[in-house]
């Protein structure tokens, strides 16, 4: 039993450098435009109209053949006000962004109008760009309304994804045809491949960025350095089992002491996207039952090309690296969203469960066994965190 609780100790997971104070809400704060029923269809964004315009294009085509020449369109584009202040201060989309295309009917005649175009009252579509990291693979979805009916996401291999996946300048979106924005993506380093076919006022964006950096500017696109990064387009669609993680949490742990007593801490938690979008780092804070600060780092990565989980754990306080899954040993199980982490030790096998019943909580246990799994004590710590950020 006393091997069990050193053991314990080394295990505790990632927590948190920062100690939220006490009193903090345990709950995130909902302001996303984005809603969903229950089924996780999307509910049309009925005050879209209200929201930041980003631009209009007449006629927009993106093949050479294609369009009738007698007919003509505009789209108009907004985007949700936080996502938008968002963007201006960081140079990218927050989870929770909701970008909205309205195509509206065009017509040269009618008032005083002699030429050129205007536009008609005819609401011809209302496309949205959603992102949230923890919903989506690749972290977006694109949403065709017919009406005003909440609706599913348009499936991930239409040609929406690709075109604008190779195309759009930033995060899979268009942001070389918003002026208002192109200023803002100076902050942003290349957290995005940079794209062959980039419009000339990207450059002239990136040159003023480079600009702005000998002039003390602060480029945040390298994601270890912002505060969550963002998951790449390019990352193992595995990664998602441990998005969950991402953000800051706060809650209760308990152990059981050798003596038999269990002992309650305080926990914190803060989990990042890290290596460009590629792993998810966890770190976890506690105090240890004498008081001494505790910090444990969690990397979690997957190797499509060896098809396996890499999983190391990174005892700061105790300053030793566990290596707990990879090709050779150890494994990690995806039920539904909760997620089990089965590594061993010598003389001990150890099972982690992360129970994820919604977006703003989960729990943490760890079971041990002594002899190879067949007996095991379960709730050897046991941890419950709530979303803070
Ligand atoms: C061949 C390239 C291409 C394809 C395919 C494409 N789009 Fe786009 N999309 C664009 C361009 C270019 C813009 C910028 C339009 C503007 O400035 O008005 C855009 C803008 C948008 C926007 C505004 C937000 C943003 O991401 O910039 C939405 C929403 C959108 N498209 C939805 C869709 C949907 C839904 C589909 C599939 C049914 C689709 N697009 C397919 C090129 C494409």
């Amino acid at each position: 039993m006393k091997r069990c609780w050193a053991l314990t100790i080394m295990l505790l997971p990632a927590p948190v450098a920062v100690c939220v104070g006490q009193g903090a809400p345990p709950v995130a704060s909902t302001t996303s435009a984005a809603e969903y029923t229950a089924e996780g269809r999307l509910k049309f964004p009925e005050r879209y109209r209200e929201w930041v315009y980003l631009s209009s294009g007449l006629d927009m085509r993106y093949t050479e053949e294609g369009g009738n020449p007698n007919h003509s369109m505009f789209d108009n584009v907004f985007v949700d006000p936080r996502a938008y202040q968002e963007f201006l201060r960081t140079g990218k989309w927050a989870d929770g962004t909701m970008l909205v295309l309205e195509a509206r009917g065009a017509a040269e005649k009618g008032s005083i109008n002699q030429h050129g175009h205007f536009q008609t009252r005819e609401v011809m579509g209302v496309e949205v760009h959603v992102k949230d990291t923890k919903r989506f693979q690749g972290g977006w979805a694109f949403v065709a309304f017919r009406g005003r009916e909440p609706t599913d996401a348009i499936p991930q291999s239409a040609d929406c994804y690709s075109c604008h996946r190779e195309h759009g300048a930033v995060d899979t979106t268009f942001v070389q045809f918003y002026p208002t924005l192109l200023d803002a993506t100076t902050r942003k380093e290349s957290s995005q491949q940079p794209r062959a076919d980039r419009a000339s006022a990207d450059r002239a964006s990136a040159d003023r960025a480079s600009a702005d950096r000998g002039a003390g500017g602060n480029p945040v696109s390298d994601p270890s350095k912002t505060t969550y990064g963002e998951i790449s387009p390019n990352a193992p669609k595995e990664l998602h089992a441990f998005s969950f993680l991402v953000g800051k949490w706060d809650g209760k742990g308990k152990t059981k002491l050798p003596n038999g007593t269990v002992a309650e801490f305080p926990v914190s938690c803060i989990g990042r996207y890290v290596f460009d979008g590629m792993a998810i780092a966890d770190e976890m804070h506690a105090p240890a039952p004498d008081g001494s600060p505790f910090l444990g780092i969690s990397l979690l990565q997957y190797d499509p090309g060896r098809k396996t989980w890499i999983v190391e754990f990174l005892n700061v306080s105790g300053s030793f690296l566990r290596k707990q899954v990879n090709s050779t040993a150890g494994s990690v199980e995806v039920s539904g969203r909760n997620v089990t982490v089965a590594s061993e030790s010598p003389g001990v096998t150890i099972r982690e469960h992360y129970l994820v019943p919604d977006d703003r909580s989960f729990t943490y246990r760890l079971d041990v066994s002594n002899d190879g799994g067949r007996s095991w004590s379960t709730g050897q710590i046991e941890m419950t965190l709530h979303r803070v950020e």
